[in-house]
């Protein structure tokens, strides 16, 4: 690596869903305040930065991602003095700061929605005139259709959840109050931006009707994809470039191939974009591969993710979907040391430092996510993945908020072997072992190739190199024996220097 890097090409990033981090105001929510506490735990962790999901003025009908105001903290969460406090609190423990920014849709509550309803300005969103049924056949990504009827009988575009309708992107208003909200944020002292649905945005000129399967996320679609977004992000990326110290964006996309990813990444467009791709692997060697081939021939500037705050956490849907799962859990620490090995940078989501598995049984009345109400409870929805974070204690709130006050979602009785505090004295535990990993990542920076070297290994297994590291990672059922080496430098279980066991992985020192 060249002393020119920029930060954020190699950086490990951890994902904050701010609801559900640390509560500071004792109203079973996360906030700011309670994130900036925990500053010292992300420190010592190893991560280079955070990312927070959207903390601004929300109704909360999507945890947020319904913004009403792109330009204000919502009083759950706190005020601007506690985001700047948290800024600087960050920077001066070394973290620089990611947020999100959501320019697909808004809340139904934004002013500007509200004045729509009234009538005026309603070309700031889709309105379309359609009769007694939907203009379009497009289906919510939440289930449901993708239109709400206003009471004067016109119908409203909204690819997810009613209180979040889509802006029109051909309005040019909606470009330059982006553009304008960019800076806000970036005059806050933000070192970059997540976008929210960055493969969104542009719907195909008169919204026409679409066979469900070219709904789904994909390449090419009426609905997303479309060519139109990129003079969007290479209009950001002039913004980003106007301000010192590297700012970045990040694109969350979606899609079904890595060339259409690349599109995103190209010199001036966006930094990176989510390369989802593993995520939605199984525990495979082959899949692996393929995974890791595909975007490194197709990206310059890659990204890893194994779990958000979108999908079921990955120690679950390796261990098959058991709570708890050794298996699973053991998979998760193996899939890490892999991904760490690779070039470009690792997004982690938090908890996964503390092997957290998905809750799967959380009782029906206290789901939130808007998929599981408009599924009419058929899709369980993603709050199994929001759970808040056990710190401390062997019972709820586990730290998460003040003694006496109830989390937003219940914590399983199970979390108390899992809290930080609990596995922070453990050098075995899950949480030393992030720990111990991200700390040799970053000692052995200076010396990674830019690529990496496959080397031969057996069936179910991978073996690459990056200079003098080489990673072992086993997927199949039986131990396989190492390549030749100088010592283990970490494994994700007992490594004992002859045989890599089945779902362990290793770093091995190979001059
Ligand atoms: C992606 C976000 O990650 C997700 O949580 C949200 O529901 C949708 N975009 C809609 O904003």
């Amino acid at each position: 690596m060249h002393m020119e890097t920029p930060w954020w090409r190699d950086a490990v990033v951890y994902e904050i869903y701010v609801r559900s981090f640390a509560d500071a105001s004792g109203d079973g929510v996360g906030d700011l305040a309670g994130i900036r506490q925990r500053l010292p735990y992300l420190a010592e962790l190893g991560v280079d930065a955070i990312w927070l999901t959207p903390f601004y003025r929300s109704p909360m009908a999507d945890g947020g991602y319904d913004v009403a105001d792109y330009r204000d903290v919502d009083p759950l969460f706190g005020t601007l003095a506690d985001f700047d406090a948290l800024v600087a609190d960050a920077h001066g423990h070394g973290l620089r700061v990611i947020v999100d920014i959501v320019p697909n849709h808004s809340s139904s509550e934004h002013e500007w929605f509200k004045t729509a309803l009234r009538g005026e300005g309603r070309d700031r969103y889709l309105f379309r005139d359609g009769g007694e049924l939907p203009p379009n056949n497009w289906q919510s990504t939440f289930s449901g259709p993708a239109w709400s009827r206003t009471p004067d009988g016109q119908w409203y575009l909204h690819l997810f959840a009613a209180e979040q309708p889509d802006f029109n992107w051909r309005n040019p208003e909606v470009r330059s109050e982006f553009l304008d909200v960019l800076r806000f944020w970036l005059d806050r002292g933000v070192d970059g931006f997540r976008i929210d649905v960055a493969m969104g945005l542009y719907k195909a000129e008169g919204l026409p009707d679409t066979p469900p399967e070219d709904q789904a996320f994909k390449a090419e679609s009426p609905i997303w994809g479309r060519p139109e977004v990129h003079e969007v992000y290479r209009e950001w990326r002039k913004v980003l470039d106007s301000y010192p110290d590297e700012r970045m964006a990040i694109g969350e996309v979606w899609t079904d191939s890595a060339e259409d990813l690349a599109l995103y990444v190209r010199p001036d467009e966006l930094h990176q974009s989510f390369n989802f791709a593993w995520l939605e692997a199984p525990w495979s060697a082959t899949a692996f591969q393929k995974v890791i081939d595909d975007t490194l021939a197709a990206v310059t500037a890659p990204t890893w993710v194994l779990s958000n705050h979108d999908v079921v956490r990955h120690v679950t849907r390796y261990g098959g979907g058991l709570i708890n799962s050794t298996t699973g859990l053991a998979r998760a620490r193996a899939a890490l040391l892999a991904m760490l090995a690779l070039p470009g940078s690792a997004y982690l989501y938090q908890g996964e430092e503390l092997g957290l598995p998905e809750v799967t049984d959380l009782p029906p009345e206290s789901r939130q996510d808007p998929i599981f109400a408009r599924s009419r409870g058929t899709l369980p929805g993603r709050d199994g993945c929001r759970v808040p974070i056990p710190w401390s204690g062997v019972a709820e709130p586990y730290g998460f908020s003040p003694d006496g006050a109830r989390p937003w979602l219940p914590q399983p009785v199970e979390w108390a072997v899992l809290s930080a505090e609990h596995q922070a004295s453990d050098p075995g535990s899950t949480l030393s072992f992030y720990q111990e990993a991200l700390r040799a990542r970053r000692e052995l920076r200076g010396s990674f190739t830019d690529g990496i070297t496959w080397l031969d290994s057996p069936e179910g297994a991978l073996f690459f190199s990056r200079g003098p590291l080489t990673c072992v990672i086993n997927c199949g059922s039986d131990s396989v024996q190492l390549p030749p080496h100088e010592r283990v430098l970490i494994g994700s279980a007992p490594v004992d220097g002859y045989l890599l066991p089945p779902d362990t992985a290793a770093w091995l020192h190979t001059p």
